[in-house]
């Protein structure tokens, strides 16, 4: 190849390597609100004449119209959206397009965009958590008094409620959502007015550009806002924690809908059937909610290992943190839709429930406690009477409450006694009236709690600047 042809291809090489419209498309939308203000306020600071920004505004206004009727108007072999956007603007209108570039770079103006667009995800994703913590407030409050196997090791330890176990998702779900609230506080700061990392010498009006974008406070530090991260790593580490929560649930949905546990029944839009096994019901849906946490887990580490080394201010390298954020916004939706629909659909089999509760000795725990409470032995030491009698009673084929009381005299002299309890599953699950315990009752306060702190949640999450206009929704690539 000529000398001429090597340099072509580095060219076509460095090119390729560079793009990222493809991807950062989706952040047009954004591009738009931030430039309209950074605009307004070039204008009313007299930085730029009025006329020029009365151009720049209505180009922008027109670029809005295209992008909400998801015309493809953006050069997709542009280096990037926000490049794209300027030269759509010059063909526009002219010379004048050239004032936007005035008191800004595009590496404060790519990184505010990202933090708008994660701000709405944040919303759209917690919002999401509290209605998959709501399905499962609604299943707790029907099955309130639903008996099943409470599992530690998964043997089969103590009788639980389903009601209990579906709140104990639910808490994790809300913990969340409360996640997504602090990274959404954390990243309430505007890098717009930092520059390329010194700041500027026009006299712009920072605060006022904050504001109207609908943040607390313009950045503090010049420098470190075009380099810093650390929003995006919080918001993929709370991402990485919805994804386990997300795989938990999916994994304890699968094990519960296997034929030989049969806890619960799904329906079947959220099955597939086996080509080769007509009778199978493969919970899918569940095991992709499972699977993807996967790449939600990578995303993380993608981004914590770009910046790993990274000094000071903006690299090049800093435009990876863009697809692991999209991927992990993408897949957490997905994950959380299907994970609503399982938690509203699936319907616990109140008969096998109760079936499977009836495991030799699965009340022991109970005895020990009734002679801890109604004969005043010590607890440990009634545990090892309770040990002893299970044996006994495994040994002659009989329930605890079923013993002989001279069988309970030959183990100790103060278990021969002639009121001797026979302790059901329900009334086992019925005594756990300890605060957050598994008493139906119990259960159904902590649902009607619940209820009211899923609404706080919820508020936390709705946007507080109403003169900040959502941007239409840039997703999906264009080539
Ligand atoms: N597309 C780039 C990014 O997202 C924008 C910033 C480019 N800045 C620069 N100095 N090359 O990181």
């Amino acid at each position: 190849m000529s000398a001429q042809g090597v340099r072509a291809e580095a060219a076509a090489h460095m090119a390729a390597i560079g793009a990222s419209a493809h991807y950062d498309h989706r952040l047009a939308p954004y591009d738009v609100v931030v430039s309209r203000e950074h605009v307004a306020m070039l204008a009313r600071q007299e930085i730029i004449p009025s006329d020029a920004a009365a151009g720049l505004l209505a180009g922008l206004a027109e670029l809005e119209e295209q992008l909400r009727s998801a015309k493809p108007v953006l050069d997709p072999d542009a280096e990037d959206v926000h490049t794209a956007i300027e030269q759509y603007l010059e063909e526009r209108i002219g010379a004048d397009a050239g004032w936007l570039g005035t008191a800004r770079a595009r590496n404060d103006l790519a990184v505010t965009a990202l933090r708008l667009w994660l701000r709405d995800q944040t919303a759209e994703l917690g919002a999401t958590l509290v209605a998959l913590a709501q399905a499962l407030a609604a299943q707790a409050e029907e099955h309130a008094g639903t008996v099943m196997p409470g599992f530690s090791h998964l043997q089969v330890a103590q009788p639980v409620t389903f009601g209990h176990i579906c709140l104990a998702y639910a808490e994790a779900f809300l913990r969340d959502a409360k996640r997504l609230g602090f990274v959404r506080a954390l990243q309430d700061e505007c890098p717009m007015g930092a520059g390329a990392l010194a700041g500027t010498g026009f006299p712009i009006d920072r605060d006022s550009v904050a504001r109207g974008l609908g943040f607390r406070l313009p950045s503090a530090n010049s420098v470190e806002s075009v380099g810093d991260r650390g929003f995006a790593l919080d918001f993929l580490s709370a991402g990485a924690s919805i994804a386990l929560n997300l795989s938990r649930f999916g994994a304890e949905i699968v094990f519960w809908s296997s034929q030989p546990v049969g806890l619960i029944s799904l329906p079947d839009e959220l099955v597939s059937s086996s080509a080769a096994l007509p009778h199978k019901r493969n919970p899918d849906a569940a095991e992709l909610v499972r699977g993807k946490t996967g790449r939600v887990l990578g995303n993380l580490y993608a981004l914590q290992t770009v910046v790993k080394g990274l000094p000071l201010s903006y690299f090049r390298d800093l435009q990876e943190d863009k697809e692991p954020l999209f991927d992990t916004a993408d897949t957490l939706r997905l994950s959380l839709n299907a994970a609503v629909s399982l938690a509203t659909l699936m319907r616990p089999n109140t008969a096998t429930m109760r079936d499977r509760t009836d495991v030799a000795f699965i009340t022991s725990s109970d005895f020990a406690e009734w002679l801890t409470r109604e004969q005043r032995i010590p607890f440990r030491e009634a545990h090892h009477l309770v040990a002893k009698l299970v044996r006994a009673a495994g040994e002659l084929g009989c329930s605890l409450g079923e013993l002989p009381v001279d069988v309970r005299r030959g183990v100790d002299e103060r278990l021969a006694l002639t009121q001797w309890p026979d302790i059901t599953v329900e009334a086992s699950a019925a005594a756990r009236t300890s605060q957050g315990g598994t008493a139906p009752e119990r259960v159904r306060e902590a649902a009607a709690l619940l209820r009211t702190r899923l609404a706080e949640a919820q508020d936390a999450f709705r946007p507080d600047e109403p003169d900040h206009e959502t941007p239409a929704d840039g997703n999906g690539d264009q080539r």
